[in-house]
């Protein structure tokens, strides 16, 4: 997830430090390259970038001497296009008097970069930020100088979800365009400036305007004016005050990392459906996993990424017939690298990229010829390096130990390339990200009030059944890293050959349903409650499954398939506020780190 910050000031000033300060303040967000563009009162631009960290290309290139009117920085996080320091933003347009920046996912850049160089435009990288300078450079002559003009008639042809800075060098104005990604506005005392977010803000001012999509925010200044995209008429809206600390802006307002994130994830699913609608990668994977259906294609992954496998599997058998063995990364060397070979196809699933586990399978499958694909979310990370071809999460930094946004996005992954296999629309699966803020909206209270129930208990259950079966484990899962709990997540039907045992008076179990499963699972919940058990049942509205269960989180009705997808989000809310409610922090919880980079 990229982010960048643009400031105007009234006079011509040092304005490096500034710059660097805003890029360290971004920097949670995560980066592979790093730069900073400043335009003097003559107009000369300055532009220095580079791959790697803050400290070190700032004082390599010397960000600190930087003097200007006007400044931009962005931290990129590689999505299109590898690091590379042609890549690294800000870019300049063809002849050099445009230079802007952006944050997010322009979907449609590989077929605009064609048309821009068939145009004659001069394109330097493969970077989508360089994109939206050129998408501005094109209408701006054609548009007289017009700089309102030129970008409301870019955004018409930039898809995707993005928000970009842009200005000219004979224009005393910062020009700042919000679809999709954040970006807010903060007025001082002769200064203006403008950033994905708040913490680059507010050392400088707390004074702060929130740009909304399908807006540009004209900076100058002594303010900023905002102008609607679809009628180019100016809008009306006061500024406001931010009291709150910045600690509490890092984390988008919430207390916690884990619970932005888990509330980030309508957002990151919806871009990661545009970004695979137009990803090249996409049809080399569906090729790979057409070929040789005779061959199960092997998911590999560990924790959480191993559940999205196991769901991937059932994504890959159900929807698109395609048989689908998910395997633990250690698991896969001793019970599959004897018999897979240059005819085998296996996924590698890891958010980090550097999972140990993860990497010696990838090794072994190298080793035995076959071919390897990869699903990360960190660009640049070793299983990207060692993939024949991956896609990405495009989930971007996720910070809180415990995985959520990647492990939706990675289900959603499964799913969008079990509905291509399927030669079904993927289209229908646009819905995906409206049901999930549903049902964050349908679930967080019930979550708080379920998670006060479980709060006092050191053991319990999490049955799934099929499909939910998944989601069980990675509920299970996600509770005990941050409660301490011991849980146990299985398939509701093995519950009677053993652990059933463990039921006593008031004893908790959650029952996560899939439509079609409710009969099954209603005789699944009275060999517990019959025995004095507690059932908390995450499902779909079911008259019959409310009437058998003692609590209900009430998901959305929709699609079958979607059903794992969803109840995850209320089983993270669960594990959540049990943690905060047992003081611990969910974030970072003991003994426990984010990569895993040991055997
Ligand atoms: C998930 O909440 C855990 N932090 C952990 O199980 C994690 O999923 C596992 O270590 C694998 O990490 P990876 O996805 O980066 O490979």
């Amino acid at each position: 997830m990229c982010g960048i910050f643009g400031i105007i000031t009234s006079e011509e000033q040092p304005l490096g430090p500034v710059l660097i300060e805003a890029a360290r303040r971004l920097a949670y967000r995560g980066y592979d390259s790093v730069g900073c563009a400043t335009v003097a009162a003559d107009g000369t631009i300055d532009l220095r970038k580079d791959v790697g960290r803050i400290g070190e290309v700032s004082a390599r290139l010397g960000f600190a001497e930087m003097r200007g009117r006007r400044g931009i920085t962005q931290l990129r996080w590689a999505t299109f296009g590898a690091p590379s320091q042609a890549n690294a933003q800000p870019h300049l347009d063809s002849d050099g008097d445009l230079v802007g920046a952006h944050n997010g996912n322009v979907v449609n850049n590989v077929q605009l970069r064609e048309l821009f160089i068939r145009e004659g435009l001069t394109v330097r990288g493969t970077n989508d930020g360089e994109t939206c300078v050129h998408a501005v450079e094109r209408h701006y002559d054609r548009n007289g100088g017009d700089m309102i003009a030129a970008i409301r008639a870019a955004y018409a042809d930039l898809e995707g979800d993005y928000a970009f800075v842009i200005t000219h060098q004979n224009d005393h104005r910062l020009y700042a365009i919000k679809k999709g990604s954040g970006l807010v506005a903060g007025l001082g005392e002769g200064m203006s400036c403008v950033s994905s977010d708040l913490p680059s803000i507010l050392p400088l001012t707390r004074r702060v305007l929130y740009v909304r999509d399908g807006e540009i925010a004209v900076l100058t200044p002594d303010g900023v004016e905002l102008y609607s995209v679809a009628s180019g008429e100016r809008i009306a809206r006061e500024p406001e005050w931010y009291d709150g600390p910045i600690e509490v802006a890092e984390k988008g307002g919430y207390p916690h990392f884990m619970l932005k994130e888990i509330h980030e994830q309508p957002a990151v699913a919806g871009e990661l459906l545009h970004l695979l609608d137009n990803s090249p990668h996409v049809a080399r994977f569906l090729q790979a996993l057409q070929a040789r259906r005779e061959r199960p294609v092997h998911l590999v992954g560990c924790g959480t990424s191993y559940h999205a496998c196991l769901l991937g599997a059932y994504y890959l058998g159900q929807l698109a017939g395609r048989a689908a063995l998910p395997v633990l990364g250690p698991q896969f060397i001793e019970q599959c690298g004897a018999c897979v070979g240059p005819e085998d196809v296996a996924v590698f699933v890891s958010q980090s990229g550097e999972t140990k586990d993860v990497l010696n399978a990838v090794k072994v499958m190298r080793e035995r010829g076959g071919q390897v694909l990869g699903v990360l979310n960190v660009l640049g990370s070793t299983l990207a390096q060692q993939s024949d071809c991956y896609l990405p999460l495009a989930c971007g930094y996720e910070i809180s130990v415990p995985a959520t946004k990647t492990f939706v996005n990675q289900a959603v992954l499964f799913l969008y390339l079990a509905y291509r296999l399927a030669g079904r629309n993927a289209a229908e699966l646009d819905v995906l990200p409206g049901l999930l803020a549903q049902t964050l909206d349908a679930t967080e209270g019930a979550a708080r009030q379920v998670a006060r129930y479980l709060e006092p208990w050191s053991a319990l259950h999490y049955l799934g059944y099929g499909i939910t079966h998944p989601i069980a484990l990675e509920a299970a899962l996600k509770l005990k890293e941050i409660t301490y709990a011991h849980c146990e997540g299985m398939f509701s039907s093995e519950f009677k050959h053993g652990p059933l045992s463990a039921v006593h008076s008031d004893y908790p179990v959650l029952f996560v349903t899939a439509p079609g499963d409710e009969g099954m699972m209603i005789s699944h919940i009275n060999e517990v409650t019959t025995r004095g058990g507690h059932a908390i049942a995450i499902a779909a509205e079911h008259p019959a499954l409310r009437a058998n269960a003692d609590d209900y989180l009430v998901v959305p009705q929709a699609a079958r398939e979607f059903m794992p997808i969803l109840a995850t989000l209320p089983a993270q809310l669960v594990a959540y506020y049990m943690s905060v409610a047992r003081g611990i922090d969910p974030d970072f919880p003991r003994n426990l780190s984010k990569t895993l980079t040991v055997d």
